[in-house]
């Protein structure tokens, strides 16, 4: 199904009219209320523009965190507002409330080229209802906001495989389109799902397989390798007889696994060796162990280099690469070895094989940046961690369904 597209509501105009867009600004704080990785406020940046520079009147909606359906200061947009303001070069109004009188009188108050961004719209219950009607209610009162003649844009990617109040029902209420930035990610993911080049090789990291699974079982027909490092490959190891200590395992999973490894066999790509620690510290003492050799009561936070060097080849010789989840605590810099050496292979293989490589968000788009790696080295990082695997396992995504032809 095409998308429907904001070239096509720019063609429309937009001047004078009131524009709802939904972004996804979740993004990482310090203590210190700072935002950590702009990555997701820079993304946002090509549709607001688009818009502001065609003299609408743009009214965003965005989520920080999970609230939970109460007004909590930490999880305020205000940071983001700032932000924002800073990178667009102009004033951009936070209002007080999400669809109550601040966010109105505001609303009614922008002249063309004004942008305003409501309060988090996960302050409000009804945005992540499972109860239909009261999620409808809400997106009446944000659609409400857009007045007679506005339209919505859904530029959130990393939130389209949610079905909430302002993903989704809102889109049901005013003419919807595509954003840019779903408008790229969509294409992108599309083509890696639907026509990969051979060899594809996939990278799955995280901590937890019960999540992966349906990724797993959806890409280990079409890849040609699954790579498979992070947290979630103890419970493989342990699944072939080896003892992890304390490191993490899901053990619910461990005949699940069983039988992944007995069904894709080689396909399956796992640890030689480990990284590993007495304890979960940043200042843990790290020694490289072979697979049986994790001293007692310790864990591994980390592939070992026999491992990145090995995943690194099959990594160079691929034609497409998609990669979600670190392969260690890269947060601890003694155990970023892994996930750098997946990153720094990926970029290698893009320019020396012309491999097509993109790094399904979350947590591996920000161990690029908080790694200090090339960006502009990877075909595409996308922006969204959950709404990325969802994509290119072949799952409806609800966000995109509703701005579709
Ligand atoms: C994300 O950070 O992956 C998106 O913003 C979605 O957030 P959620 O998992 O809290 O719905």
């Amino acid at each position: 199904m095409p998308l429907k597209t904001l070239q096509q509501l720019l063609d429309e105009g937009v001047r004078g009219r009131h524009i709802l867009v939904r972004s996804d600004f979740n993004v990482p704080l310090d203590d210190n209320g700072t935002i950590t990785d702009a990555g997701r406020i820079d993304a946002s940046l090509p549709t607001l523009k688009a818009l502001l520079d065609g003299g609408a009147k743009v009214i965003v909606m965005a989520h920080l965190g999970r609230p939970k359906g109460e007004f909590k200061p930490e999880f305020s947009l205000r940071p983001v507002a700032e932000s924002l303001s800073e990178r667009l070069g102009r004033f951009v109004a936070l209002a007080g409330d999400v669809s109550g009188e601040d966010a109105h009188e505001r609303a009614n108050g922008l002249t063309e080229g004004d942008i305003l961004l409501l309060e988090n719209v996960r302050f409000d219950a009804r945005e992540t209802s499972k109860d239909e009607a009261e999620r409808e209610s809400f997106a009446a009162e944000l659609a409400a906001l857009a007045a007679d003649n506005g339209a919505f844009v859904s530029d959130g990617f990393g939130v389209v495989h949610r079905k909430q109040a302002s993903v989704y029902d809102v889109a049901r209420k005013l003419p919807a389109y595509a954003g840019y930035l779903v408008e790229k990610e969509v294409n992108t993911l599309q083509s890696v799902k639907d026509d990969p080049k051979h060899p594809y090789v996939v990278v799955l990291g995280g901590s937890k397989v019960s999540d992966k699974l349906g990724v797993i079982e959806a890409l280990a027909e079409k890849a040609d390798k699954v790579i498979i490092g992070g947290g979630m490959c103890y419970t493989f190891l342990t699944a072939l007889g080896h003892n992890v200590q304390k490191s993490l395992l899901q053990e619910d999973m461990v005949d699940t696994c069983a039988q992944l490894i007995e069904r894709y066999g080689d396909k399956l790509v796992l640890p030689e060796d480990l990284a590993a620690a007495p304890e979960f510290d940043k200042n843990a003492e790290r020694k490289i162990v072979g697979l049986d050799e994790i001293p007692d009561g310790w864990m591994s936070l980390d592939i070992g280099p026999r491992t990145a060097e090995s995943f690194g080849a099959v990594i160079a010789d691929s034609k497409t690469v998609f990669w979600n989840g670190p392969m260690g605590v890269f947060e601890f810099p003694a155990f970023a070895d892994g996930t750098k050496a997946v990153a720094e292979a990926m970029i290698e293989a893009t320019s020396a094989n012309d491999s097509f490589t993109v790094v399904g968000g979350g947590d591996s788009a920000a161990a690029v940046r908080a790694l200090g790696l090339d960006e502009n080295g990877f075909s595409h990082i996308s922006t969204g961690g959950g709404a990325s695997l969802e994509l290119i396992e072949g799952k409806e995504l609800p966000g995109v369904t509703v701005v579709s032809e």
